[in-house]
């Protein structure tokens, strides 16, 4: 026990199995040590929150049990589990990495389902995690474009890498921070993918890539805490992962806001949505009939593509008795003028991205409205009109127009028991309100 009292279960509570119990006991792990001279100092700060001895004692029977109350105390009163489990756990530094995985564990569901509770992790490794739809398709891509050992050079608690071994690839994992590949390798085995994947602890940059045959990474987009923007700033930067994976099949996460011409030449770029949010834009180089730019909007677990070239312009024209809000995914892939081909709308003004059409359409790559009345831009008249109509509850939507909608909001003093959304925006040099119903179409 290492000095630290632990008071295991008593005959109740172990009756009562706790997530995370029953797989907290797994066989070794597979963990090759260091084989760069210099880790430290890319990884970021946060993620060493778990040394490997923190690791080791978290995955061994002491470990798990300890969770296991942790999780069961916090299931009880969140507020008191704390000093509940200061009762049976004497080590204040084992009873905060118990509470911290117990903690994160809850919060892991929505990433990792119903692995979550077998898992171990960082918050910085949870946060950066993939989602499980969005790292199942990538790993199916790079099956299907003929991987079959691939290395994952900066794969955090290992999100990526099981995605990759689950559709039965080799992967070759790899973190700069030993407790992170600690925590893969311990995750691994945890879910059963130990003999697919082994974990390596060092720098991506020398890692020997001679046995693979494809490249994933996904690299550290903070320091100290902070976002960066610039991809050669990522650690390891983008056009150093990029060059250092040669002509293999290659995919690099990267921040959905990447600027295009920070893309390197030669990669095709995809951009990512789940559910309405744009979660990742990744890069990708050999991967075949891939277009120049493609859009992945996830609906319901299902993914839609809208593919072109990211060059072209939308046909413009006036308003129309519908607006269309393309996904986020689609306007960052500069694909607002295939998804106006697709669904036969046009734009209002030439940078805005609304479309319009004068009847309904059903696609899953927008949001649309059907527009009551189009409006001028003016906050007395507008409130007036609102007052009327009777509207309570406004939904504000802009794009084209400095306007806040908090204070638009404060500012219209509404009152009345409809509801409807506005949306300003320009009508070519004009600026408007659209009043629009308030469920989408
Ligand atoms: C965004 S996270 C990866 C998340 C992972 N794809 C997942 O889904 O769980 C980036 C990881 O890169 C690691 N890292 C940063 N610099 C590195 C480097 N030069 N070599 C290897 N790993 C690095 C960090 O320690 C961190 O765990």
């Amino acid at each position: 026990m290492d000095g630290a009292a632990v008071r295991l279960p008593s005959r109740r509570e172990r009756s009562a199995p706790l997530p995370g119990a029953a797989h907290a006991r797994h066989g070794p792990t597979q963990y090759t040590g260091d084989f760069t001279r210099d880790t430290g100092n890319r990884a970021p700060s946060a993620s060493t929150h778990n040394n490997r001895m923190d690791v080791e004692w978290l995955t061994s029977t002491d470990g798990a049990d300890t969770i296991a109350i942790a999780t069961r105390l916090l299931d009880d009163d969140p507020d008191r589990a704390g000093i509940a489990l200061a009762r049976v756990v004497e080590d204040p530094h084992r009873r905060a990495l118990a509470l911290t995985q117990a903690q994160l564990r809850g919060i892991a569901v929505a990433k990792f389902g119903p692995d979550a509770a077998a898992l171990y992790y960082t918050r910085d490794g949870l946060e950066q995690a993939s989602r499980r739809v969005v790292a199942d398709r990538r790993a199916r891509l790079f099956v299907e474009n003929g991987a079959r050992v691939v290395a994952d050079l900066c794969c955090g608690i290992g999100a990526d890498a099981f995605a990759l071994a689950r559709v039965g690839l080799d992967v070759e994992a790899v973190d700069a921070d030993a407790g992170t590949a600690a925590l893969a390798a311990a995750n691994a085995s945890a879910i059963g993918l130990a003999d697919r994947l082994r974990v390596h602890h060092g720098d991506a940059l020398h890692f020997d890539l001679s046995a693979v045959d494809s490249v994933f990474c996904d690299p550290a987009r903070r320091k100290d805490g902070r976002r960066v923007f610039d991809p050669r700033d990522y650690s390891p930067p983008l056009d150093a992962v990029w060059s250092a994976a040669g002509p293999r099949l290659t995919a690099v996460k990267v921040a959905p806001g990447i600027a295009h011409d920070a893309i390197p030449d030669g990669a095709a770029a995809e951009w990512v949505s789940v559910d309405g949010d744009v979660v990742e834009a990744a890069l990708w180089r050999g991967r075949a009939g891939q277009a120049n730019r493609t859009a992945v909007v996830f609906r319901g677990g299902e993914a839609i593509e809208l593919t072109g070239t990211g060059r072209r312009d939308a046909d413009v024209g006036g308003l129309g008795e519908y607006v269309y809000e393309p996904d986020g995914a689609v306007i960052r892939a500069r694909l607002v003028a295939e998804l106006g081909d697709l669904i036969g709308a046009r734009l209002a003004h030439p940078t805005i991205a609304y479309l319009y059409r004068d009847a309904p359409a059903t696609t899953p790559l927008a949001v649309g409205w059907r527009i009551r009345e189009v409006l001028p831009f003016h906050v007395k008249k507008l409130r007036g009109v609102l007052r009327e109509r009777g509207i309570g509850r406004l939904t504000i939507k802009k794009r084209g127009a400095d306007v806040s909608p908090d204070k638009l909001r404060r500012e219209l003093r509404l009152s009345g028991a409809d509801e409807a959304t506005l949306i300003v925006t320009r009508d070519g040099d004009r600026h408007v309100a659209l009043l629009c119903d308030a469920a989408p179409v």
